[in-house]
């Protein structure tokens, strides 16, 4: 399988791909990205994956690196020189190359853009039929969590004590005890009245992509839901608990902190959105 990246106007091996160490996302985190899942060589999401990315450089006052249709050009010849049907696009935009100082550089300076793709397996049959454990960590981030930044220590750390804990995410838990989201997801419950509950879109966490999709289709399903903060304890009693990324899709969650989620299996209603987010992302067309 050809590895290829491309980076600022080049498709180049990823064994050869490389930026400046005056690159500021390298030195100052200055930057912002996102991941787009390819299922069966479809992009999912993609229109909603730019739209944030266009928010996301907007908030930076980061210019686009290139405008829209040509880097959708681009995303999708990186993922014909791939060869890659079922994985993931990472894209990068930084503030750009220039020496070190704090300040934004002058207007001359272009944002820098780098793409990856990578095989992944986006149907885990085990671990979709198992369910996965979390645990709850403090969310020790910044307050524009709403902006996709590639400054991703505290994820990066909460992962970490997540997969020692034999977990495979971290809830993150405000200072007013309420769930944020995962360290790379957003985080649901469906309580024991079966009102599926996901965290309202602030600065307080990362409006999800695959969250907002979901949530059309409980809509659409005529699931009752609310967009607000839950406690841990509520997240203990809940009947279901699931996570949901561009990388997960909708992941079931069978114990919280030690504690089994509901029956301890699989729940049901999450089952039946990631379905219907599937048959959504397989209704589209092949890039690939
Ligand atoms: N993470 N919250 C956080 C903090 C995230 O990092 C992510 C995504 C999400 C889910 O957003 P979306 O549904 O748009 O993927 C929520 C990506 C997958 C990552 O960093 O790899």
């Amino acid at each position: 399988m050809p590895r290829v990246a491309y980076v600022n106007g080049r498709f180049i091996p990823l064994s050869r791909a490389a930026v400046s160490v005056e690159d500021r996302g390298y030195q100052f985190a200055d930057g912002v990205y996102e991941v787009i899942a390819l299922k069966q060589g479809r992009f999912a999401d993609e229109d909603g994956h730019l739209d944030r990315l266009g928010r996301s450089l907007g908030e930076l006052s980061i210019a686009w690196p290139m405008p829209r249709p040509a880097l959708c050009l681009v995303m999708r010849e990186l993922v014909r020189r791939n060869r890659v049907r079922n994985g993931g696009l990472y894209m990068q935009v930084t503030r750009g190359v220039a020496p070190r100082d704090f300040k934004f550089p002058p207007p001359r300076v272009r944002p820098s853009l780098v793409m990856t793709v990578r095989p992944a397996n986006l149907d885990p049959v085990e671990r979709l039929a198992n369910g996965v454990r979390v645990i709850s960590l403090p969310d020790i981030r910044w307050s524009r969590r709403d902006i996709k930044s590639v400054a991703l220590l505290p994820q990066v750390l909460g992962k970490q004590k997540a997969h020692e804990a034999g977990a495979f995410e971290g809830w993150m838990i405000d200072d007013d005890g309420l769930v944020t989201e995962g360290c790379s997801s957003n985080a649901w419950i469906i309580t024991r009245d079966g009102v599926l509950v996901t965290r309202h879109a602030t600065t307080a966490i990362l409006n999800g992509i695959t969250r907002q999709a979901l949530l059309r289709i409980a809509g659409t399903l005529g699931l009752p839901f609310e967009e607000r903060a839950f406690s841990l304890a509520e997240a203990y009693e809940a009947r279901e608990a699931f996570l949901s990324s561009a990388s997960t899709f909708c992941q079931p969650i069978v114990e919280i902190d030690g504690r089994p989620v509901g029956n301890g299996h699989p729940g049901l209603l999450a089952q039946r959105l990631r379905q219907s987010y599937v048959d959504g992302v397989m209704a589209g067309s092949p890039v690939i």
